[in-house]
């Protein structure tokens, strides 16, 4: 039973839900559009004991919805099967290295080259079936020897994956990219000055960057069984500018005030040789453990890099996260964001809008789903593959605190204060998670 003393990520909508379902023909309010055909899927945590130590530890399950002919053909929920979830398997080898073919696999899902992949940053990905089915550690053929961040970006141009990993032992940070075709061509070890969380990254048309940020690990933390992160003063915050291609001796580094950032919308090289990043922004993270409240904020980031110097704007006060945008757009300049406004208070991610910003002209609007009514993560589904940057729909599981369920609402991106174009209601409740994807239908 739930009291006021059970740790937050074990009440109300962050419980963990103990039934993998299956159902068809879902009802739906208002229509769903017909050029909407694939699955919503996202992933989160959810110990399959129904206990954890905290929201970021249970085992990863993906929810997912199936639309095609203007229906909500199925949904379905499935642990993914990790070694973890299977067999209990430790996550550390006897030399105390982490052992990469086990995770949670509980923060991101995502599709490329053919394979769709649940993510944790500290381990291999696992390869499901767009059915949810496990299929297992993929490692690009045994060439991936390091975990891999759930944050991978797909370029739009080349149709690469990159990403990275880092680690508490060194190689602290290592950077990933695959080729169009799923192929792993590049591992390129970055050097940095400690071992610091690094939970994502941006890629422009020409550049990487990557984000050496104060929160940094701790082997007292470490060997007392809790978060090994925590912020540091002493560390100080810099940005690492690749070009893409390029290697280690390649890398700019420019300092900037400490912060953290779990989230970046996108990046993209200006006209003026420097590049712009938009961040959801902490002020400082996990000074007194990781249990202490924080909030993000939109800000944007312009390196110079004739200058060295990068220089910072708050774009917007009100509390955010999980920021999405076209990702069309990934590494190009771009116009429109959408994040979840989290509330001004401690609560944790139990604000009731969408924001929906025009990063141009820096103006917001917002969907407000109403009282007890708590949307998760926009994910932007573009209406056909030339459409316009935001001709198209947000998808997001919705909380419905009056009747402890979910439903998948689906906005018109271009018009999102106006009404859901359609509300799916959904046969049991989806606990508040991370990421995830729309994984459209192979043509
Ligand atoms: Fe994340």
């Amino acid at each position: 039973m739930s009291t006021s003393d059970t740790p937050f990520h074990l009440r109300g909508n962050f419980a963990p839900v103990l039934d993998e379902v299956e159902a068809f023909d879902l009802p739906v309010q208002g229509a769903i559009p017909r050029g909407l055909r694939g699955r919503y899927v996202r992933n989160g945590p959810n110990p399959k004991t129904g206990t954890s130590a905290h929201w970021f530890l249970g085992d990863g399950m993906l929810h997912g919805v199936e639309l095609r002919d203007g229906r909500a053909a199925r949904y379905r929920n499935r642990w993914v099967r990790t070694r973890k979830f299977l067999e209990d398997a430790p996550s550390f080898n006897e030399d105390f290295t982490r052992d990469i073919t086990v995770g949670l696999a509980n923060t991101h899902v995502v599709a490329h080259a053919g394979r769709v992949l649940a993510l944790v940053e500290t381990s291999l990905p696992t390869e499901v079936t767009p059915d949810l089915e496990t299929v297992g550690c993929f490692d690009f053929g045994g060439r991936l020897t390091t975990g891999m961040t759930a944050h991978p970006k797909v370029c739009p141009r080349t149709g690469e994956l990159h990403f990275f990993a880092y680690d508490y032992m060194a190689p602290w940070l290592t950077y990933h990219r695959a080729d169009a075709g799923g192929r792993l061509v590049q591992s390129e070890v970055i050097e940095v000055p400690g071992p610091t969380m690094i939970h994502d990254f941006a890629i422009t048309d020409r550049h990487v960057i990557f984000m050496d940020l104060p929160v940094i690990f701790d082997l007292d933390l470490a060997m007392n069984g809790t978060m090994p992160y925590r912020w540091s003063d002493e560390y100080g915050a810099r940005l690492g500018v690749m070009p893409r291609g390029g290697s280690n001796a390649d890398v700019r580094w420019v300092e900037i005030a400490p912060c953290y950032v779990f989230h970046p919308f996108n990046a993209y090289d200006d006209e003026q040789g420097g590049i712009v990043m938009d961040v959801a922004r902490y002020p400082e993270l996990w000074r007194a453990g990781w249990t202490q409240p924080s909030r993000a904020a939109l800000h944007r980031w312009r390196i110079d890099l004739a200058a060295g110097r990068v220089s910072e704007t708050t774009l917007d006060d009100r509390a955010i996260e999980f920021p999405r945008f076209d990702e069309r757009r990934m590494g190009t300049a771009y116009r429109y964001g959408y994040a979840v406004h989290t509330g001004d208070g401690v609560d944790r991610g139990t604000g009731t809008a969408i924001i929906k910003y025009d990063l141009r002209g820096a103006s917001s609007v917002a969907h407000d789903f109403g009282p007890g009514r708590i949307p998760a993560e926009p994910v932007f589904v573009p209406a056909s593959a030339g459409s316009a940057e935001d001709e198209g729909w947000l998808l997001t599981y919705v909380y419905d605190a009056a009747r402890d369920g979910s439903d998948l609402v689906i906005l018109a991106a271009g018009d999102v204060t106006a009404k859901p174009v359609a509300t799916v209601a959904l046969p049991q409740r989806v606990p508040f998670g991370f990421h995830g994807s729309f994984i459209e239908d192979a043509s």
